[in-house]
């Protein structure tokens, strides 16, 4: 069973999917806490009214938030973070300190359509301008920079003909739904192996 924190800056679809699966029970996790860069994001008013407690680094100095993000966290005893449409950089201090137990999805397939700048409809719109058939969403381990970090699970869509940012991010998040909390079930089964920097799933 995963102690989650759920990280969020928006919409917070993912965040409903997460503790969707739980209530389904096709997740062992509880969501301990959920933290925004933004007081106004619907994600954190979501997880206010779901009863869980909820912290806004909106108005927490930056050179601060290391510190806020890490006892706030370490109170309602998580010991996995998940990164769901979170829009900063995780503080170096909060990466090493969950190193190997901290994931991010992404709505494309990485390596490719990664990095800092890609988000939102920046990706489709570039997924869809290189002329590729195939797209799909990745969820990967964080590490010190941008959609960098070994790959746990990714699961494709096809680019149709006439796709637009909007249709072809409408299919992608389908399928981010489907595997956010399917690659979360695997680190509550501790089938996550992580070898030199390459995962390994046990069956
Ligand atoms: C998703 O597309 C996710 O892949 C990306 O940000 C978006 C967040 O959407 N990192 P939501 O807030 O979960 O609805």
């Amino acid at each position: 069973m995963l102690r989650l924190a759920v990280f969020v800056s928006g919409r917070g679809s993912n965040l409903r999917s997460i503790h969707k699966a739980i209530r389904e029970r096709r997740l062992s996790a509880e969501i301990v806490s959920v933290i925004s860069n933004r007081d106004d994001a619907p994600a954190l008013a979501f997880a206010a009214a779901e009863g869980i407690p909820v912290l806004s680094l909106e108005r927490v100095p930056i050179d601060e938030h290391a510190r806020a993000v890490l006892e706030f966290i370490g109170a309602n005893g998580a010991d996995f973070i998940a990164l769901a449409g979170y829009m900063k950089l995780i503080p170096a201090e909060v990466v090493a300190a969950f190193r190997h137990r901290m994931v991010n999805i992404h709505p494309a397939l990485l390596p490719d359509f990664g990095g800092k700048g890609m988000y939102g409809h920046r990706v489709h719109e570039a997924v869809i301008a290189s002329g590729a058939t195939v797209s799909g969403a990745t969820v990967h381990l964080v590490d010190e920079e941008y959609d960098r970090g070994p790959i746990v699970m990714q699961r494709t869509v096809t680019v149709e003909d006439g796709d637009t940012p909007e249709t072809l991010a409408a299919r992608v998040l389908q399928v981010e739904h489907a595997i956010y909390p399917e690659a979360l079930q695997l680190f509550a089964e501790r089938r996550v192996d992580i070898i030199d920097n390459t995962i390994i799933i046990r069956s």
